[in-house]
């Protein structure tokens, strides 16, 4: 097969929605800027990079737990955990359009428009407020329009919303702007319900919400999202049985690789880590590395590892006042525990996911998506070679009925549109890795013709085999 891979943006989002992995949300008012739904195929893909996640850090560890914590807390949370004052962004405004930029992706356009000696050895992950100010006033950045531009100003995150039913008696509410806090809050009931012993992580998936105002980059940032976050609570005290922090550190870091190249099949060309600098960490973290994937418009965060000490549950503790400390059975050593934090945005795995996938083979002329098969939305489609022959029908019918009861939990599709041809290229390019032809050699001799996306080889398995066959190839 000759196929050229390197998909620009695009061809992504144009495939998505050809499609039906992600559609603008709202689109029939006219789109939400920032907002995605996503289809039948996009769910599918995305509840299984969820369901791989889960099933590699919760299910199959010793050392974990779940959780699934509500989206709006008291917000005495945010406060404490110190997101009110420091989940900001600078952003500057123009001031002839009122349109709202982030001062840094400004002075980043301005830096790949002029290339200088001088500019490439700027590091703008360190760059505070001030800086962003310096720089903009100094080289006359303005805004995309070309026009002027105000200083830059911290602008929180943090969607705010009301509860209470009485006007006049409504009390402000966050909605979360990550799912950690909902396993710092929740620590004290973890330890008085399960038997976990230290070291322990609990595991959480579900929506953050961030007031995001930079656009064009389709469902890479967004402003309701998945987080797959875990807090991993250890004693900091290795002469005192504790761990190493940074031997913990790194040893997640290698289990996220490991996911990312052989659970979600990525490249590993593709991807690298990154450590931020001391003035781009979070206010909570000690150290911090992005692991980035090599997206259309360039290498860019997929999953952060944070070094959170025992900043949180102190936070926590001070402004609840309920002890949030784990007492070692053993040693009757009581501690505040610190956390190594990975979090994974699960839109930006799926992202990652199709462009990494996609394929145009120019000698067959078609698209194809080579997903792993564990994580293609269909594993299998079903076709009649002939809509119009009753006897090809019913026995394609009965076999997809038969697979889509089966226990093997496939994952099935039928289509009887068009030719056989133009159903090939539909389920290449959603990345359906098996195709399986009902013809009259079935009706004669209970035989299908499978066809494999990747190769287009085609052979033919005798129906009493083919769940077998088909269990094994997704398997
Ligand atoms: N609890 C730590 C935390 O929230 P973060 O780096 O801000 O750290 C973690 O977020 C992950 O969530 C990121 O690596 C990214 O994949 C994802 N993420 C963050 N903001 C996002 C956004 N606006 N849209 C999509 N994904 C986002």
């Amino acid at each position: 097969m000759v196929t050229t891979s390197n998909p620009t943006l695009e061809n992504i989002v144009a495939l998505a929605k050809r499609r039906g992995f992600v559609f603008l949300t709202s689109e029939i008012y006219g789109g939400l800027a920032n907002s995605y739904d996503y289809g039948p195929v996009g769910s599918s893909l995305l509840k299984n990079i969820r369901d791989a996640w889960w099933h590699t850090f919760i299910d199959k560890r010793p050392d974990m737990v779940g959780l699934d914590s509500a989206i709006m807390l008291r917000p005495e949370t945010w406060v404490a955990s110190g997101h009110v004052s420091s989940l900001v962004d600078p952003l500057v405004e123009d001031i002839i359009t009122h349109k709202r930029y982030r001062a840094d992706h400004l002075i980043e356009s301005w830096l790949d428009q002029n290339h200088t000696s001088s500019s490439q050895n700027i590091n703008l992950e360190s760059f505070t407020i001030q800086d962003m100010a310096d720089f903009i006033s100094k080289n006359n950045i303005t805004s995309p329009e070309g026009n002027p531009i105000t200083e830059p100003k911290a602008f929180n995150l943090l969607f705010e919303t009301q509860i209470g039913a009485v006007s006049g008696e409504k009390s402000i509410i966050y909605l979360r702007g990550e799912t950690a806090q909902g396993i710092f809050s929740d620590f004290k009931n973890i330890l008085d319900t399960t038997r976990v012993k230290i070291p322990f992580g609990v595991g959480q998936i579900g929506k953050s919400f961030r007031n995001e105002i930079t656009t064009g980059q389709f469902i890479f940032r967004t402003l309701e999202f998945e987080q797959a976050e875990i807090e991993y609570f250890f004693n900091p005290d290795p002469k005192n049985g504790g761990s190493d922090w940074q031997q913990l550190f790194n040893s997640w870091k290698s289990d996220m690789w490991v996911f990312v190249t052989q659970d979600l099949g990525i490249n590993p060309i593709n991807l690298r880590w990154r450590k931020h600098s001391e003035t781009e960490r979070s206010h909570y973290s000690l150290d911090t590395y992005d692991l980035e994937y090599k997206y259309p418009f360039g290498f860019k965060e997929l999953w952060g590892i944070a070094y959170r000490t025992d900043y949180d549950l102190s936070k926590h503790q001070e402004k609840s006042t309920h002890k949030l400390h784990f007492t070692d059975s053993v040693t009757n050593q009581s501690f505040i525990p610190h956390v190594i934090e990975p979090a994974l945005g699960i839109n930006r795995a799926f992202l990652m996911t199709l462009c990494d996938a996609y394929r145009e083979d120019k000698l067959n002329n078609r698209v194809v998506l080579e997903l792993k098969p564990q994580l293609a939305p269909y594993q299998v489609a079903v076709f009649p070679l002939l809509k119009n022959k009753p006897d090809l029908v019913s026995k394609a019918v009965a076999i997809r009925d038969q697979l889509l009861k089966s226990k093997s939990k496939l994952r099935v599709t039928y289509d009887d549109r068009g030719n056989i041809g133009k159903r090939y290229l539909s389920q290449d390019e959603i990345g359906t890795p098996f195709c399986v032809t009902v013809d009259f050699n079935t009706l004669d001799k209970d035989e299908v013709t499978i066809r494999d996306r990747s190769t287009t080889q085609q052979e033919k398995v005798s129906t009493t085999k083919l769940e077998h066959y088909l269990v094994e190839k997704c398997s």
